[in-house]
């Protein structure tokens, strides 16, 4: 895929900042949003969600993700994600992303939606480890 950013993600970006706005982050204080589109069109938003057990913390983008695949949906075209200083994904939702569509794109932006990167999962997660390594599918 081509990582020219030829679409305007603008909408999607404030999507995603409206639901950085619902991150529950008593220990960070590093609110976390993303919005995920399918190929269908549907948006689904997520934020992060930290716990007094640290490691029990789901990422913004896991959210997005497991709330999205929960209801049928395994195909996406975009993930916009926004923190305060247009922070990059972890490698665990990375991987997750990962293993359902390698190819979307990913667009980081800060808060005040300026968009810092704009690049497909494949560049942020090069030769990846996904279904087609273990030989099997998805579906
Ligand atoms: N965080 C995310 O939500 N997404 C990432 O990809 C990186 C980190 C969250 C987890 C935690 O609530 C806070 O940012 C600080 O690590």
């Amino acid at each position: 895929m081509n990582s020219t950013p030829t679409h305007d993600y603008s909408a999607l970006v404030q999507e995603a900042i409206t639901a950085s706005q619902h991150a529950y982050i008593p220990y960070s204080n590093y609110p976390v949003g993303a919005a995920l589109q399918s190929k269908d069109g549907k948006i689904y938003h997520g934020c992060n969600i930290e716990n007094a057990s640290y490691p029990a913390t789901i990422c913004a983008e896991r959210t997005a993700l497991v709330k999205a695949v929960s209801e049928g949906i395994r195909d996406f075209s975009a993930i916009a994600v926004v923190t305060e200083n247009g922070g990059s994904p972890c490698g665990i939702c990375r991987q997750m992303l990962y293993e359902f569509s390698p190819n979307m794109m990913v667009i980081l932006a800060d808060l005040d939606g300026k968009i810092h990167h704009i690049m497909p999962l494949t560049d942020f997660l090069p030769h990846g480890f996904g279904p087609s390594s273990l030989n099997s599918s998805k579906d």
